[in-house]
């Protein structure tokens, strides 16, 4: 006699389906998009097999195809010219940016799409980092007024959700304040709270050129090993007014994710990062993994964690996977 026998509930799939406990859809994903300055371009990203750079005119299209497919939500980073590159990064909120004016565009044509900005220096400087290098150290509190320039520029294009990933110090306060003095109140800010310093951002780096000129990321992006670190940084940013806590990478820091959940009433977000999207992309073209039922399995996983939200690279094969 046995009394508990646990696989009666997975006798069919209508039993698995009802006791399911953690769902997954599309409208849970944010697919991050490459821009760049030319109005025609479709450029592969050697490192991301089926990710591009896209110009103004392909990308409004491959947001079209993304709506029609359920992904409501975007994030967009630019790929910056070296023309345009200095020490502080000025042309992120010069009005001739052309980040600034795609974003633009993307909400006149297409209002009902959700849009997150990226806020940090490293696209736009010379040197490469997040913040103002001097004598190789990177400066905190300098950096601040040209992150709130940032924000301030890219609610004025009207992005949805200001995205800071710079992880200096009290920059979502900073930000808050800039974007409420000048009534947006409305505009979200999505703080990439404990952001790692990962070696999966190799593939994201080589999509935008903005790898550090010298040095590492280690002093304001997160040491792997900690945890208790991610909830005081946590801690803060929900202090300061952070709508989102996001957890990044995902697939490594599941855990991180778990505590968070656990912690704040906020919702948190997970960001699938380039080289986690590498790896099981070049897995699959070798034949060596079934990408549509792995990319589910992250994708759940992360979920499951609690992330509320997954920033991830595979959201429109997600989507098309559903429609086979
Ligand atoms: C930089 C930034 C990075 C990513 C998002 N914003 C890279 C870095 O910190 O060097 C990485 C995203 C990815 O790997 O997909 N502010």
């Amino acid at each position: 006699m046995m009394y508990q026998r646990p696989r009666r509930n997975r006798k069919s799939p209508a039993i698995r389906k009802m006791v399911q406990e953690t769902q997954l859809s599309v409208s849970h994903l944010i697919y991050p998009l490459f821009v760049t300055h030319n109005k025609k371009d479709k450029s592969p990203i050697v490192s991301m097999p089926g990710i591009h750079r896209w110009g103004m005119e392909d990308l409004l299209q491959e947001i079209e195809e993304c709506l029609a497919l359920g992904v409501e939500n975007f994030v967009l980073f630019p790929v910056i010219p070296e023309e345009k590159k200095s020490k502080k990064g000025e042309y992120s909120y010069d009005e001739n940016n052309f980040y600034l004016k795609v974003a633009q565009e993307i909400k006149k044509r297409f209002p009902e799409a959700n849009l997150m900005s990226d806020v940090a220096l490293d696209p736009y400087s010379t040197d490469g980092h997040d913040g103002i290098v001097e004598n190789g150290v990177i400066l905190n509190d300098e950096t601040l007024p040209i992150l709130s320039q940032m924000s301030l520029a890219q609610a004025q294009a009207g992005f949805d959700i200001i995205g800071p990933s710079d992880m200096m110090d009290g920059r979502i306060a900073a930000i808050r304040e800039i974007l409420d003095v000048h009534n947006y109140t409305n505009t979200s800010i999505m703080a990439y709270s404990a952001k790692y310093a990962s070696a999966f951002y190799g593939p994201f780096r080589d999509a935008l050129d903005s790898a550090p000129k010298a040095g590492d990321k280690k002093t304001y992006q997160m040491n792997p090993a900690n945890k208790k670190e991610a909830i005081l940084e946590a801690v803060l940013d929900v202090e300061e007014g952070a709508d989102f806590l996001m957890v990044k990478p995902a697939l490594s820091y599941l855990d991180v994710i778990h505590s968070l959940n656990e912690h704040f009433t906020v919702p948190i977000t997970a960001y699938n990062v380039s080289g986690e999207y590498a790896m099981v992309k070049a897995a699959a073209m070798n034949g060596w993994l079934d990408y549509d039922a792995t990319v589910e399995e992250t994708l759940l996983s992360m979920r499951r964690a609690g992330a509320s939200a997954i920033l991830t690279y595979h959201a429109k094969d997600y989507a098309q996977s559903l429609k086979k």
